[in-house]
């Protein structure tokens, strides 16, 4: 039986991933926690604590027998560049943090499984733009920073303790049940708030800025069959690409203006515009499919189509 705790359960693949593995391992296994008193999303078991305080997580993790962590608290991107330190404190001592109990754990002979998701952010000017599993990395973000140097660290704590940790790359995350914010791909999440609120939307990207995004079902299902993958079928212990689709705002806007024919957007690009500038406009999966069998089943038309169909107007002016 498994016994999973998810800290960062509050954001946006928390909010949704605490749902997918309490219908696989029952609702009392799974604890989800964040550095808030809320229990946002209404998780059956929930509890507060701070992934910076590791003595409060080993805590939580004895006194809970948990096996599985999920290691999600995190600044993204845009939100990182505003608090450089603040985002590589939170990033690389959650991470290490979480890595350094499941050593000690494994030690003691009580093995803790983690997964930490790194990102698009990883790469950067100088990787191809349909980047490949190894490639020239230089990120320039502060996020993209901790994130690379996230999964070195993975890499090492499997490769020099035996830590079984699995990590993906995800592209941009598109999804409706958290609001959106943060994050330089968030455009493609806000965009469809503003359509339906019946407003212009101001994209803060390019209408040409092709990203790769993929549809949350999509990035669920990616993570649970990389934790649920064998061991030895997990030939990647830094971090792997995982791809989705690739669309840039303006095809974005014709699909939703497709299903919404008054939907009208505007381009004013920010200082986001540098940051996805620096990303790959695809990412090359061939890996995670040979090794875990990972292949995208989420087209950007189905996803809009749900979107449009799911979106809650009321969750906060878009960012
Ligand atoms: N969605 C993230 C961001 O834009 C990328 O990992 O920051």
């Amino acid at each position: 039986m498994e016994r999973i705790l998810i800290i960062g359960a509050n954001g946006q693949i928390g909010s949704e991933l605490v749902t997918a593995l309490a219908d696989k391992h029952g609702a009392d296994n799974v604890i989800a926690s964040d550095i808030g008193a809320d229990n946002v999303y209404g998780a059956k078991r929930y509890t507060r604590v701070d992934v910076l305080d590791k003595d409060a997580v080993a805590r939580l993790v004895a006194d809970e027998n948990i096996t599985q962590v999920y290691q999600l608290a995190a600044l993204l991107s845009a939100t990182g560049e505003k608090a450089p330190l603040k985002a590589w404190t939170l990033n690389m001592d959650g991470l290490l943090n979480i890595l350094e109990i499941a050593r000690e754990r494994g030690e003691a002979g009580k093995p803790l499984k983690v997964f930490w998701p790194s990102s698009i952010a990883a790469f950067g000017p100088n990787t191809p733009s349909d980047a490949p599993q190894y490639a020239i990395m230089d990120p320039t973000s502060i996020y993209g920073i901790s994130k690379l140097a996230g999964e070195r660290l993975c890499e090492y704590y499997h490769a020099k303790y035996g830590v079984d940790v699995r990590s993906i790359r995800y592209p941009g995350i598109i999804s409706f049940k958290s609001p959106p914010g943060g994050g330089t791909t968030d455009y493609a999440i806000a965009i469809f708030h503003a359509a339906l609120r019946g407003e212009v939307y101001e994209c803060f990207l390019g209408p040409e800025t092709t990203l790769p995004m993929i549809y949350m079902p999509d990035a669920i299902r990616a993570t649970v069959e990389l934790m649920e993958a064998p061991a030895e079928q997990v030939g990647i212990r830094s971090s792997y690409n995982v791809a989705g689709v690739s669309f840039n705002p303006r095809e974005l806007a014709a699909a939703i203006a497709a299903k919404l024919p008054s939907f009208r957007i505007d381009y004013k690009p920010d200082s986001r515009q540098q940051i996805a500038d620096s990303w790959p406009k695809s990412l090359d999966d061939a890996r995670a499919t040979a090794d875990w069998g990972w292949k995208a089943a989420i087209g950007v038309d189905a996803m809009v189509t749900d979107m449009l169909a799911n979106v809650d107007v009321g969750l906060g002016k878009a960012a």
